[in-house]
């Protein structure tokens, strides 16, 4: 009896050669394929997340590594950039620095005075009113490539310092675009690490007051036929202020609610970003202090 002669040891010596490596090859086959799944998935949930702000700093951080020096804090990176420019070529300060800003500020407020500061150090770059004209804010693409026009440091205007420009931006006001199109302006803000300056009047009867000699200026233009939104010495501010305007007691109160509202409005829109409070009244005290510590350099 054949069958009867044959011993479990016989078939452990002949077989188990032959199954291990089958054993083998199949965990082998099986870790390849786990491991295509793994790299699979993990490059589709990178292509889809192209809005993530977390992959764009990391490109960010990839493509400037050379400029990366021990200086620039890790809480810091998101709002450090590294532009390049396309009209032209930063060149020995292509490795400097830039942080990004926005003055986001109510006509009359003291914005213009505050950018004038802005701009008298030389490595800062406020390029003004820019929304002003409806075409750069019809539509939320016109506002998100201003934007990046800003930014990247392509927008060439008189306040533009170009290559060693270590801080960009421009003022806002809120009835330019801002507020109708908060939620992507918001992102934008967040994912690019714009650091948003609120600029506010705490009087807001004298800006009402400047509204209206704002207006009358506009029509009558008493400085030789030209209107002057921003006056450029005493005699003119002289000539301006001999204008009284009349305030219409009816409306007076809902008008300044209305301001005081838009504020409010404005700070609940944009808390989510990273931003500072400022009042023209305190800054014209003491310009200072405040405005250095707006932008820390070191
Ligand atoms: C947005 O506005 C610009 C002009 O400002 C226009 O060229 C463009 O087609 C508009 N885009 C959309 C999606 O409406
Ligand atoms: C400021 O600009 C000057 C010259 O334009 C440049 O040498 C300097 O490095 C800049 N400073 C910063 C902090 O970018
Ligand atoms: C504007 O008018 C003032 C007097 O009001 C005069 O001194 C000044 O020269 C004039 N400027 C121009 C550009 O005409
Ligand atoms: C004040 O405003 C109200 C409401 O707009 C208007 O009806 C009224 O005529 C105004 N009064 C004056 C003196 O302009
Ligand atoms: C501005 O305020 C700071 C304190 O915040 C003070 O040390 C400094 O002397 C003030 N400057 C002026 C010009 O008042």
């Amino acid at each position: 009896m054949e069958i009867l002669r044959w011993k479990p040891q016989d078939a452990l010596v002949v077989k188990a050669p032959k199954r291990n490596p089958l054993i083998l090859r199949m965990v082998v086959l099986l870790f390849a394929m786990v491991c295509g799944l793994y790299i699979f998935s993990f490059c589709i949930n990178q292509t889809n997340r192209d809005n993530n702000p977390l992959k764009i700093q990391v490109i960010d951080r990839r493509r400037n590594w050379h400029c990366r020096t021990a200086q620039i804090q890790e809480w810091d990176i998101p709002y450090v950039h590294f532009p390049e420019p396309q009209t032209f070529s930063r060149q020995e300060c292509s490795c400097n620095p830039v942080r990004f800003f926005v003055i986001v500020s109510m006509q009359r407020s003291g914005s213009g005075w505050f950018e004038t500061l802005l701009n008298s150090h030389i490595n800062l770059s406020s390029n003004g009113e820019i929304m002003g004209a409806q075409d750069r804010r019809r539509n939320v693409s016109a506002i998100l490539k201003t934007l990046d026009q800003v930014y990247n440091l392509d927008w060439l205007s008189s306040a533009s310092k170009n290559e060693c420009t270590a801080a960009v931006g421009f003022k806002w006001m809120l009835n330019q675009g801002l507020m109708a199109h908060h939620e992507a302006i918001t992102d934008y803000f967040n994912r690019r690490g714009v650091y948003v300056i609120f600029l506010f009047r705490r009087n807001l009867l004298r800006r009402l007051v400047s509204v209206l000699a704002n207006v009358f200026d506009k029509n009558s233009k008493p400085l030789n036929g030209t209107h002057k939104s921003h006056v450029h010495s005493q005699h003119e501010a002289q000539v301006l202020a001999k204008y009284k305007p009349t305030l219409n007691a009816t409306v007076l109160v809902s008008h300044l609610r209305a301001a005081d509202q838009a504020v409010a409005k404005a700070l609940e829109y944009f808390k989510s970003t990273r931003h500072i409070v400022i009042y023209y009244e305190d800054i014209v005290r003491n310009s200072t202090v405040r405005i250095i510590s707006l932008f820390t350099y070191d």
